[in-house]
């Protein structure tokens, strides 16, 4: 029995314009298991982005297979894609896509509402998700008010509210200094573990490879070298929640 919650069969995604076929992703092949954390690594236009965007449903692959829970997702009608998206996958985009005339609080209660919950329990709980990643004085800001740490923890809240039980973060700490991207680190991961989440984050630096079950590197759109660690490096107590910077021992 397969204890994955997603895998990936053979995934082709090619774009094609007049002058020529671009091969984004040719083929390749992996496994998300459940409580894991995957770390997709790869230098920019390696197909990181292409490939999140396939596994949450936001795009369809040219060819091959994403299951979940051995279903494959884009066999799905429309409507149970949308769904999927919903319910199971909390998103964290590259560029933030929070939504600029809204404040920090209701762009945490969108997917709530798309849920179908009322205004009133969608605030209470937004309230809360934003305490829970440590901005609850900044409810009412504008994202334009915020730093970009500040944006990436609402982004955060914003992923997690229907309790997905995937987390894909695309490099959630690419525009964030060290301290503040361990921080968020730091965040994502006590919140994988809280929620029980699985997590598969993108990357272009291999710092931030240390804290994952399995390691991906993708070049040119395959995967050149696949790790499973046994044991993340030290740098994370899953026990405190610490984040230690720099590979420090948790004394
Ligand atoms: N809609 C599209 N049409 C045509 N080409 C695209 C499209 N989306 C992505 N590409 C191309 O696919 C390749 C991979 O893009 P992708 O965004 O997946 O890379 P990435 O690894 O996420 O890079 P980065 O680290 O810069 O975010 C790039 O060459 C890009 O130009
Ligand atoms: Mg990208």
């Amino acid at each position: 029995m397969d204890d994955s919650y997603i895998s990936v069969k053979n995934l082709i995604k090619t774009y094609s314009s007049k002058a020529e076929e671009l091969v984004v992703l040719s083929g390749i092949n992996f496994k998300i298991g459940r409580g894991e954390i995957v770390c997709l690594l790869g230098t920019s236009g390696s197909g990181k982005t292409t490939t999140l965007n396939l596994l949450a449903g936001i795009d369809k692959p040219t060819a091959g297979k994403i299951l979940y829970d051995e279903n494959e997702i884009h066999s799905w009608t429309l409507n149970h894609l949308s769904e999927y998206r919903l319910n199971e996958i909390g998103f964290i985009f590259q560029d933030f896509y929070l939504l600029e005339h809204l404040t920090a609080l209701e762009n945490i209660m969108i997917p709530l509402i798309l849920r179908g919950e009322t205004e009133d329990f969608a605030k209470e709980y937004a309230v809360d998700l934003l305490h829970s990643v440590g901005l609850g004085r900044k409810a009412l800001n504008l994202p334009q008010e915020l730093s970009s740490g500040e944006k990436q923890r609402v982004c955060v809240a914003r992923a997690i509210a229907n309790s997905p039980s995937i987390l894909i973060a695309d490099e959630p700490t690419g525009t964030l200094d060290t301290k503040t991207g361990d921080d968020i680190m730091e965040l994502l991961l006590k919140l994988v573990q809280k929620n029980k989440m699985s997590m598969i984050y993108t990357s272009h630096d291999p710092y931030l490879t240390k804290v994952a079950d399995k390691i991906i590197v993708l070049q040119k759109g395959k995967i050149k070298k696949y790790t499973q660690k046994e044991f993340p490096e030290v740098g994370y107590d899953k026990e405190s929640f610490q984040f230690l910077v720099g590979g420090e021992s948790g004394e």
